[in-house]
């Protein structure tokens, strides 16, 4: 056992009210994620839409708010008008971003019609990468004006009369990066960006808009592109992106596990280039954050580049996650809830099949991949706002981090339910460690239950054949007596401990 932890659960201890669309997700076309995914037309559990039923439930089960679509790098060479219509006159696309074969027998009007069985909004992306401003303000024409106009009209005769009400967009994706259809620089980027915001919300004011952050923090322009296309866009838009992808790839689990803590400069980062742009424009507006591509990917790297090109659908980025990918994952989750005063939507990419928390045997059945339970408990017990708890325990060294705390931990309180939720890591690989929490400012709460998830295999996965290998266990010791939490969080473990009031 190492030294105690120390945390303190008190009311006024608030970061900010926890936006639910904390909790989205992405569907990209690519791999499998909608082809074998969401979407297998004769599939036993797809109905007369194609949509796998299984998949929808376990979507559920997260209660996904929001999910981000068509992509992604897809989506700098996508032609909307591809993906409505007839099914039967819509083309074959070459897609380069993948290097696959795009059908287009799934598009804008079958994913909103997914969304609304999924119980989920949609969060669309426009091309600015191969289009840009006709092509985005047509689509927003499309989907949210009620009618009697060109695209408006196609879209009812297209068997939806009434308007989509698609209320955030993307302005592209990643146009940061080299590799992405339509690469530009923060200048050229910025104003393309400006003027197809203004005159998307010329189509529909009560839009709300994305502008393109950097791909991630090690990008060369980081920094000085959020401050170049905010000094463009501020007025225009609602968020900026961010995007980060971790990986263990020398098996450097220490410092793999504390890659959390990159997540969170990354956000004070862009928090403190918003408030820059905001003081130099002398603005009232705050421009808040949207983490919309976050999550681990490496394992499929290798796979990937050996992958025949042009085929339709292939299984693309399907990394198989271990028990210690969804410790960081849970970690992560807890770096955006200590953010969550500015970090307003993330989304966890991806959502099926392609590094994703659901995976699916095309023909077969659907399952919960080690990540999906830290997404799905966070999503279903962290409602409300986030509290800062003041997490102190013991650190380790590591080259790129320097002290590494142990635990990692926040908690979330639902006012009007009265209930209160510790979400924790333990990132000791071999020890356990003692949790002692100051909680006199909640009277009368108590222990309700408490899951913790670990493995003595830290590569544990879950796979078709054994699909709950890595899963939460119910039980431990948590308890509060006179106002003082007391647990014990298992060596490299990912812990919710719930509380409700009792008296
Ligand atoms: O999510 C996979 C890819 O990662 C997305 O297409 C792209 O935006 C990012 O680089």
């Amino acid at each position: 056992m190492s030294t105690p932890a120390q945390v303190i659960l008190a009311p006024e201890r608030q970061i900010g009210a926890i936006d639910p669309r904390l909790y989205g997700s992405f569907i990209e076309h690519l791999g499998r994620a909608v082809y074998g995914g969401i979407y297998e037309p004769g599939h036993a559990r797809a109905g007369e839409d194609g949509f796998r039923s299984d998949v929808i439930d376990l979507i559920r089960e997260i209660d996904v708010p929001i999910v981000r679509y068509p992509g992604g790098n897809f989506v700098s060479g996508y032609d909307w008008e591809d993906g409505i219509g007839p099914k039967e006159q819509r083309p074959r696309r070459l897609e380069l971003a993948w290097r696959v074969i795009e059908p287009n027998f799934f598009g804008t009007d079958e994913f909103i019609d997914w969304c609304r069985k999924a119980q989920t909004e949609p969060m669309l992306a426009v091309n600015l990468g191969s289009r840009g401003l006709d092509a985005a303000r047509h689509l927003v024409e499309y989907c949210n004006f009620p009618g009697g106009t060109q695209w408006s009209d196609l879209r009812r005769a297209n068997g939806h009369p009434e308007p989509h009400h698609v209320k955030v967009w993307c302005l592209g994706n990643e146009m940061d990066g080299p590799w992405q259809i339509g690469h530009r620089t923060a200048d050229e980027y910025g104003r393309v960006a400006v003027e197809t915001a203004k005159v998307m919300k010329w189509v529909d004011p009560s839009l709300e808009l994305v502008a393109c952050g950097s791909s991630n923090r090690k990008m060369p322009t980081f920094a000085s592109w959020e401050a170049t296309v905010l000094d463009h866009t501020y007025d225009h838009v609602e968020y900026i992106s961010l995007h980060t992808y971790y990986g263990n790839p020398d098996n450097n689990t220490p410092n793999f596990l504390a890659k959390s803590i990159d997540m969170d400069r990354f956000i004070s980062s862009v928090v403190a280039i918003c408030d820059y742009v905001k003081a130099k424009k002398r603005s009232k507006k705050t421009v808040n954050l949207s983490f919309d591509e976050w999550n681990v990917w490496f394992h499929s790297r290798a796979a990937d580049r050996a992958m025949e090109p042009w085929q339709i659908a292939p299984p693309q980025l399907e990394d198989i996650y271990t028990m210690e990918d969804a410790l960081l994952v849970g970690a992560m989750l807890i770096t955006l809830l200590r953010h969550a005063d500015r970090v307003k939507m993330a989304c966890l990419a991806q959502l099926v099949n392609v590094i994703a928390p659901i995976m699916t045997a095309t023909g077969g059945p659907a399952w919960r991949q080690t990540i999906f339970h830290p997404y799905a408990q966070t999503s279903r017990f962290g409602r409300g706002v986030a509290l800062d708890v003041d997490a102190r325990s013991a650190v380790y060294d590591d080259s790129e981090f320097d002290a590494v705390p142990y635990l990692e931990a926040v908690a979330t309180w639902d006012e009007a339910a009265e209930s209160l939720t510790l979400f924790a890591v333990n990132r000791n690989l071999q020890e356990s460690l003692p949790l002692q929490g100051d909680c006199r400012a909640f009277p009368g709460y108590r222990v309700i239950e408490q899951w913790s998830m670990h493995n003595a295999d830290l590569q544990a996965t879950n796979t078709q054949d054994a699909p709950n290998r890595v899963a939460p266990a119910k039980g431990g010791d948590a308890q509060v007596q006179d106002g003082r939490l007391a647990a014990t969080l298992p060596a490299a473990s990912w812990n919710v401990i719930r509380l409700a009031k009792t008296v």
